[in-house]
């Protein structure tokens, strides 16, 4: 079991946590994930190291409360333990490549903050556009900054950076300072499809980190299969990163859709059950 020695709460329904697990601190590279369980009983959910300490044997993970499980993980506080499972999936391909662009939405920027510094320690030209609802909810702002060279931000409501989407940012960035050698997008699906389709007419290699339905995070289970290339791929094993020009998004998003019913049910059941301990102990 992996000790919990720092929670921090970063936005609302976001937290930040600090875990003592030496071994994948040493191992862990950029674009890699843990698969998490809580106890026995527990659900595994998959999460991107947002960074590693490798002298202090930690890592951190950076988790958007969305469901029952990662709802019943934002109840869990520094003492506590959990299992940690990883590092898993191939790491970020990292060279010298020139400019490249990180493109990170709401959640996407955690996965997206140590790829940028891998690509900075690469020497790269790094710039990079964080997009959210809203200016809260636009995580991770200071560590972005200190890995990028060029920084813009948008929000759906303009209340920080320009109104707007990430992809009306590399429109104007593009216009601005021409081509950029790669593009590295996380997000919603639907925000890395969106940049795909900008990319491709113009012929910019462009990876997205994909976000599937996992069971086992070994390759056995099948359930993160996805297309990509007309190719049955596992985000697990083969991923999590892929080209965004051929990943078929229309697929992807039909299985992340799939169990939406039972998920529902079970997030209902936890706020319920949830709220019944806090009030019988008097809590709020
Ligand atoms: C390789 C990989 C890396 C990941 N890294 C991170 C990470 O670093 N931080 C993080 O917060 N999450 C990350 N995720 C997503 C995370 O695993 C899910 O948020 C988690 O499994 C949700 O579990 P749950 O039981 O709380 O919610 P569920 O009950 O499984 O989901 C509830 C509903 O929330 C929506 N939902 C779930 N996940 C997402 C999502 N990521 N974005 C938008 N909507 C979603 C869906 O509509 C879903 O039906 C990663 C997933 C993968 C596959
Ligand atoms: S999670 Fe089971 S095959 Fe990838």
């Amino acid at each position: 079991m992996a000790c919990i020695l720092e929670m921090e709460e970063i936005a609302p329904a976001f937290k930040s946590y600090v875990i003592h697990e030496p071994v994948i601190a040493r191992r862990h590279r950029a674009g890699q994930f843990v698969i998490v369980y809580l106890h026995e009983h527990s659900e595994r959910i998959p999460l991107t190291i947002a960074d590693s300490n490798p002298v202090r044997g930690t890592i951190r993970l950076v988790v958007q409360e969305v469901g029952k499980t990662t709802m019943e993980m934002g109840t869990l506080r520094p003492g506590d333990s959990i299992e940690v499972v990883g590092p898993l999936g191939k790491p970020t391909h990292v060279e010298n490549f020139g400019t490249c662009v990180c493109i990170g939405g709401g959640a996407g920027i955690a996965p997206l903050l140590p790829i940028a510094l891998a690509l900075d320690d690469a020497g790269n030209h790094v710039v990079s556009i964080l997009g959210g609802r809203t200016q809260e909810l636009v995580i991770l702002r200071r560590e972005m900054e200190e890995v990028s060279d060029e920084i813009y931000y948008t929000t759906d409501d303009g209340s920080f950076g320009a109104k707007g989407l990430v992809t009306h940012a590399l429109d104007a960035y593009i216009e601005d300072k021409g081509r950029p050698d790669l593009v590295i997008a996380i997000g919603p699906a639907v925000m890395m499809r969106a940049v795909s389709e900008q990319t491709r007419p113009l012929g910019i290699k462009t990876l997205v980190s994909l976000n599937t339905i996992m069971v086992d995070g070994t390759g056995m289970c099948g359930g993160c299969r996805v297309p990509v290339g007309g190719e049955s791929k596992f985000v697990c094993v083969d991923g999590p990163e892929f080209d965004g020009h051929e990943v078929d998004f229309e697929m992807l998003m039909k299985r992340q859709r799939i169990y939406l019913e039972q998920e529902e049910v079970a997030r209902r059941r936890f706020l319920e059950s949830h709220q019944c301990r806090a009030t019988a102990t008097g809590g709020s």
